[in-house]
Order: C-alpha cells, then structure tokens, then sequence
C-alpha cells in the first residue's frame, strides 16, 4: 500500500474498503468496539456499523447496557474492523455523541419485527435467572404490542464515533504490513506512515 493509494479523505477510504469487502466478506459491517469506564477499565465487544458519512461511523444498542454506561462516563471509544479474506484492517478512535431521536427512529423502523420485540424485552447486560427469564419477557412485549406497530422504546439508540484517527493496515506475507494513520486537526487530515 502506497500514500497515494490512498484517498485524502479517510473517511472516503473506509467507505471504499467496505464496499470492496462487501464482495468476499460475510459480515464486513462488524467491527469491534472498545470502551473505557470512569476508571478506565476496558471492555470490548462486536456491534455492527450502521452508517459512515463525514459525521463518522454510527452504532446502535440499548442505552442502558454496559458499553452505554461506560460510553456516558467516558465518551470516547475505539473501533477495530478487520477482514481476513482481503488482508486488511482499519482502526478509528474518536469522542462519541448520541446519534439524533429521528436517525434512531429511522433505523428502528427498517430493522426486523423480530429484533424489534427482541430489543424490548432484552435488559441488555443484566443478570437473567435463566433462558424461561428472556423467553417470558418476549412473550409479555409481544402481548402488549398484539401485532401493531412496536415503536422505538425510550432505552434504545444510536451512537456515532466522530473520528480524530484513522489507520489503514494491509497485510504482507513477509510480516512488514504496511500501515498508514490519519490523524484529524480541526477538518484538516494529515498522515503518517507507522512501523509494522
Ligand atoms: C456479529 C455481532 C454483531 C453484533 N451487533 C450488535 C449491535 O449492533 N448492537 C448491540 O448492541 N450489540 C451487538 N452485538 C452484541 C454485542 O457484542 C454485545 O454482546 C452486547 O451489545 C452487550 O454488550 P455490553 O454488555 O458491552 O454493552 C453483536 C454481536 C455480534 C457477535
């Protein structure tokens, strides 16, 4: 991978890598997103990229789960996204802010009915008693829905990491990967060639 490989605009280049994994890819939405508490314990989990524009990269989840609580006390995260077939992977870090009531809403309403129920029911991060626990908790949404419109609940939307760095890594078989970040100053990109 050269500089000029690639785009100025990093935000550009990433759209173009995901198109380009969409072909050989299962899942090149998924990426890895890690967040620190208030005493900077990490944690990490998958969560899949539901939209990329020059705002940044946006995700969506229960507000009240674990990455939610840590996300309120530190609002800045780091996402991983890798795809083996293609020999490359893209690391973003940046502050976090909420994404809009009306983005929310409108992914809400093009996700499945079946994920819509699921995502009232689910405490998402609390301790269940069991399987039954979750199994009953779907029955009583259903019930209270009865087949109408399951609206966006108050405890569920979307985040969006607003990027100040973003790395590009290909793969090469004699372990020297090449590796290009792009680092934000105000709107202004500027990068930098890293050692593998
Ligand atoms: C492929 C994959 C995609 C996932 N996508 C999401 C997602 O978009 N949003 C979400 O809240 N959890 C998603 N999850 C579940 C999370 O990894 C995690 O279990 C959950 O969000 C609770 O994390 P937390 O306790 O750190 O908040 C996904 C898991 C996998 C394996």
């Amino acid at each position: 991978m050269d500089e000029h490989d690639l785009d100025d605009d990093p935000i550009a280049q990433l759209q173009a890598w995901l198109e380009e994994a969409r072909d050989s890819v299962p899942q090149p939405d998924a990426m890895t997103l890690a967040t620190a508490d208030e005493e900077g314990r990490p944690s990490a989990r998958v969560v899949l990229l539901r939209g990329i524009d020059e705002r940044g990269l946006a995700f969506f989840t229960n507000l009240t789960s674990r990455k939610a609580h840590a996300l309120r006390q530190n609002p800045r995260a780091a996402v991983v996204l890798h795809w083996w077939e293609l020999g490359r992977q893209v690391r973003v870090e940046g502050a976090i802010v909420e994404v809009s009531d009306e983005d929310s809403n409108a992914y809400w309403k093009r996700r499945p009915r079946a994920s819509q129920i699921a995502g009232w029911a689910s405490p998402q991060s609390q301790s269940l008693a069991d399987r039954s626990d979750l199994d009953a908790r779907v029955a009583e949404v259903e019930e209270r829905f009865d087949g109408g419109e399951v609206l966006l609940p108050p405890f569920w939307g979307g985040y969006r990491l607003v990027p100040d760095s973003i790395e590009f890594w290909t793969h090469q078989d004699s372990r020297l990967h090449d590796r290009i970040r792009f680092i934000r100053s105000g709107a202004v990109w500027s990068q930098e060639r890293l050692a593998p």
